[in-house]
């Protein structure tokens, strides 16, 4: 994996055009029709969804549970909102059966569009075949431009609630001619500061956690987030808060980080927090 190296840039400071290029999205809607290869996938993960948590207490098996699906949630009305949790650009998956270890509850959807790094674990994940992979994790290929979009309406109708989303070392685009294909220079990063009520980015390159972090400033206060409504029931935002820090993980949790890792290099990690009520 070419991925050890440091990474190489002409960029000395965050992208100087960042405002105005996060300004300017924040009032466009991204419209790029969705690919059907990536509706298929979510209809895929969808239904995993629907299985982890059953009809009346039963998984899709026909074993009753009981308290193991924490994250499945029905108001007064009868209308039920499932517990999402997010790992986009996933890679291998590994930090998906990670994620899953540490929240039995919930299901976490491992997202990523190379066949080749899913095909390492997922493939033996989603068919069973890896019977050390917790039941609540699941892959699916898919462009996460598209994804994201239909995981938005999703969360719009009240049907999935994400309390964790991860963006774990998401491709850099370090040459500054490529800086607008960063996810947060990108029309897409109104819908991807939505997925979330904690969102957390790891990057192994410092100017991409600042400019991710000054991203969602800047995008915050257009947005006005801190008194809007949220998608989901009633509940509002009450702010958000934003923190960006270096850290070096005790066990590396993903095959970039192990690699990192291994390399010496310093990782960095912005984790914000949209506060609800
Ligand atoms: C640098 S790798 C990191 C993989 C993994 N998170 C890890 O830490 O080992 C970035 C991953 O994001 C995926 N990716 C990049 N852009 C994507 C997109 N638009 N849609 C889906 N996956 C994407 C790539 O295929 C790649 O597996």
């Amino acid at each position: 994996m070419s991925g050890a190296r440091a990474v190489t840039t002409n960029q000395t400071d965050i992208y100087d055009k960042l405002e105005e290029v996060v300004r300017k999205y924040a009032s466009t809607e991204y419209l790029r029709p969705i690919a059907d290869h990536t509706r298929i996938a979510f209809a895929e993960a969808e239904k995993f969804i629907e299985g982890f948590y059953g009809d009346s207490g039963r998984d899709k098996d026909g074993a009753v549970f009981d308290d193991n699906r924490a994250g499945r949630i029905e108001d007064s009305a009868g209308r039920v909102t499932y517990k999402v949790i997010l790992d986009s650009g996933c890679g291998t998956g590994e930090s998906t059966l990670n994620i899953a270890l540490a929240h039995s509850g919930i299901p976490v959807i491992g997202i990523d569009k190379s066949v080749a790094r899913l095909a390492k674990a997922g493939a033996g994940l989603n068919k069973g075949l890896n019977s050390a992979a917790p039941q609540n994790a699941f892959l699916v290929r898919a462009e996460l431009l598209d994804f994201w979009r239909l995981a938005l309406e999703k969360v719009k109708a009240g049907q999935w609630h994400i309390p964790y989303h991860a963006l774990y070392y998401p491709n850099p685009w370090p040459k500054q001619s490529e800086a607008t294909r960063r996810f947060h220079l990108h029309p897409i990063f109104p819908t991807l500061l939505q997925l979330g009520d904690a969102i957390e980015l790891r990057t192994n390159w410092e100017i991409y956690a600042r400019e991710f972090a000054e991203a969602t400033r800047v995008l915050d206060s257009i947005l006005s987030l801190r008194s809007r409504m949220t998608t989901f029931g009633s509940r509002m935002t009450t702010g958000t808060t934003i923190s960006h820090e270096a850290f070096e993980p005790e066990q590396p949790i993903t095959a970039f980080e192990r690699k990192y890792k291994e390399a010496r290099q310093q990782l960095w990690r912005v984790t914000i927090n949209h506060v609800q009520i």
